[in-house]
């Protein structure tokens, strides 16, 4: 029987009107998902915020668990490496987590995790990952992501960050360029702001 994968334009339709950016960020996004869903291993998404880009992720693999990482208290405290930054404070996107459940009650796959990442992390500790959308907005949030995710890529997995040489969100740039380099990583920048990270030899 032939799969019925959602189109972008069905996804977007479903999505937009809760996105934290672009058609076209959305757009990159939806691409490494398809890619991403023929491999083994999870999905998992390190800032949810009102769960557009996560309802999109489980659309496109409803066989995999899609784990979904967010505060619902809005940004932790930013780092000193997150200046000279404009725009954002502690508590600046703060997503109200009811409505954000409801939104994605229709995508059994999903797993939600309230609290601060990567202390949330425990209970997949033992799983494997295709993709993992880093979208945490700050350096720590970005380091973690990469630290805890790195060794949790199955074959061929990736690691998605979005705000790569993006002048509001220096401190994304600086824990992508220090942990990929630490932990081997190969770096793709495709995009706009999005980096694609994946263990040296694999991309
Ligand atoms: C730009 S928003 C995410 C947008 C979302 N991916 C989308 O496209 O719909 C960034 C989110 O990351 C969350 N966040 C940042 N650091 C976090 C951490 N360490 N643990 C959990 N959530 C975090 C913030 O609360 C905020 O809602």
């Amino acid at each position: 029987m032939t799969e019925m994968l959602p189109t972008f334009e069905e996804c977007w339709e479903a999505v937009g009107r809760r996105a934290a950016g672009n058609e076209y960020q959305y757009s990159i996004l939806y691409e490494e998902l398809v890619k991403a869903r023929k491999r083994s291993g999870h999905f998992a998404e390190v800032g949810a915020y009102r769960g557009a880009s996560g309802k999109m992720m489980a659309m496109l693999a409803p066989d995999k668990e899609v784990h979904l990482f967010e505060t619902f208290t809005g940004l932790p405290e930013p780092s000193p490496l997150d200046t000279p930054s404009t725009e954002w404070e502690r508590g600046s996107l703060t997503a109200d987590q009811e409505d954000t459940e409801q939104f994605l009650a229709d995508c059994p796959n999903i797993r939600i995790h309230a609290g601060l990442f990567p202390s949330t992390g425990v209970c997949i500790h033992d799983h494997m990952f295709a993709l993992v959308h880093l979208d945490a907005d700050l350096f720590e949030g970005t380091r973690d992501g990469i630290l805890f995710f790195a060794r949790r890529l199955a074959p061929g997995g990736v690691i998605l960050c979005h705000d790569y040489n993006n002048s509001i969100a220096p401190g994304v740039s600086k824990a992508v360029i220090r942990y990929a380099k630490l932990l081997k990583l190969s770096k793709r920048h495709i995009g706009e702001f999005y980096v694609l990270l994946q263990k040296s030899g694999g991309l």
